[in-house]
């Protein structure tokens, strides 16, 4: 097949960086762009030769111009705009968050399953970064043996005031629905159910605005607890300097700390299960080997991969590394923990995503701020 031609819808920030990592690859080509801000269109419309602009989605997706279409605006966009492009029989490729409440995301989801021949890809790019291929690879190769806690630090996405004013939809509960679990951390959710499946319950503390003139969450403590009996600290802030982004894994076979990119790997010569109940010792421990384990030094720009995937998928039907569908999933970890904190009590999953639609509502019509 020739080249698959995109489309782009929002070319802010983030689609502007979407339009070189085009240019960079060989198995697609960038046509047209769209943006409601006549401003950022006149920013990106010389980019690339030929590029057709529109200030609408749907007049980007009837143009003819696309087989596909990158949707980078505010999130709650994310889900019309890819209904739309479905509809037309137009693949698509979700920002982060995929949706802002797991309502939205579940009528999105019937139609992805309602159209299996659209492909349906979301910009999970953290999942092709080395470390973390790398640890997939060790927990879903049972190297590590039954996992028992984690602990995740991601307290590093620290962000100025200035960054929550550069945008009006930005931290608005009408405008973007929420905080650092909604805009920084569904790049990190997305990895937790991805190494570790879904939690049962989650118990969570959240704080609104509490380093920085904002309505939304900045600060979130939680404690999900899974149906084999494993549990996992999250804890993320964007008001916190220099933060921490610290992964640390407690399995049978030892312990395991993703930080800088790099794995150590304590593996204990003996499962610790095993040793305590058979040591003799009072107060021994199984022996540890330390291992730094190698990872590949190839750092090929993870945005730029799941958009030549998404392309590659397209023309040959090659497997998704992040399918839309699974998106739902880091959502409903965001639901959860700010309904959680909201209530001020434990939370089952799956949540009542109607439960979660009256606490953002509730948001909404108290909300100080339009977004
Ligand atoms: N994957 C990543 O690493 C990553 C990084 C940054 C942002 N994002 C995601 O990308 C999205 C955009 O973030 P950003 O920082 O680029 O925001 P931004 O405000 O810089 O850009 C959004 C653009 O969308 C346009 N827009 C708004 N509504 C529109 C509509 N209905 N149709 C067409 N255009 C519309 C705005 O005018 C703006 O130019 C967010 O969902 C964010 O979470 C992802």
């Amino acid at each position: 097949m020739s080249k698959v031609r995109l489309g782009i819808v929002g070319v802010g920030i983030i689609g502007s960086f979407h339009i070189d990592n085009i240019k960079n690859l060989s198995n697609c080509t960038l046509t047209a762009i769209c943006d409601v801000d006549p401003a950022a269109l006149e920013r990106n419309k010389d980019k690339v030769d030929g590029l057709a602009t529109f200030n609408t989605h749907e007049a980007l997706l009837d143009s003819g111009l696309v087989d596909g279409v990158i949707i980078a605006t505010p999130h709650y966009f994310h889900v019309p705009i890819a209904m739309d492009a479905i509809k037309r029989g137009i693949h698509v490729l979700v920002e982060k968050p995929i949706a802002v409440q797991k309502s939205q995301a579940e009528e999105f989801v019937k139609l992805c399953k309602e159209n299996p021949h659209i492909v349906a890809s979301a910009m999970f790019c953290l999942r092709r970064m080395p470390a973390n291929m790398k640890l997939k690879q060790l927990i879903d190769s049972g190297e590590l043996g039954t996992i028992r806690r984690i602990n995740w630090i991601i307290t590093n996405w620290f962000r100025t005031q200035k960054y929550y004013d550069s945008g009006t939809w930005r931290a608005t509960w009408s405008g973007e629905g929420g905080g650092v679990l909604l805009n920084q951390c569904p790049h990190q959710l997305d990895l937790m159910q991805w190494f570790f499946g879904m939690p049962n319950k989650i118990t969570a503390s959240v704080f609104f605005g509490k380093y920085h003139d904002i309505e939304v969450e900045d600060e979130v403590s939680a404690i999900f607890e899974y149906p084999d009996g494993k549990t996992a600290m999250f804890v993320t802030s964007t008001g916190e300097a220099p933060g921490t982004n610290r992964l640390e894994i407690a399995a049978e076979r030892g312990k395991v700390i993703l930080e800088n990119g790099e794995i150590y790997f304590y593996r204990n010569e003996t499962e610790m299960s095993d040793f305590c109940k058979n040591s003799e010792v009072m107060m021994a421990m199984p022996t540890v080997w330390d291992i730094k384990v190698p990872i590949s030094t190839l750092n090929y720009p993870s945005h730029r991969d799941i958009i030549e995937n998404f392309a590659d998928a397209i023309s040959n039907g090659t497997a998704l590394y992040a399918p839309a569908v699974e998106g739902i999933n880091s959502l409903e970890l965001a639901n959860a923990m700010l309904m959680s904190g909201t209530l001020q009590h434990s939370v089952e999953l799956p949540i009542d995503s109607a439960k979660f639609d009256d606490i953002l509502n509730n948001f909404i019509k108290n909300s100080a701020k339009k977004g």
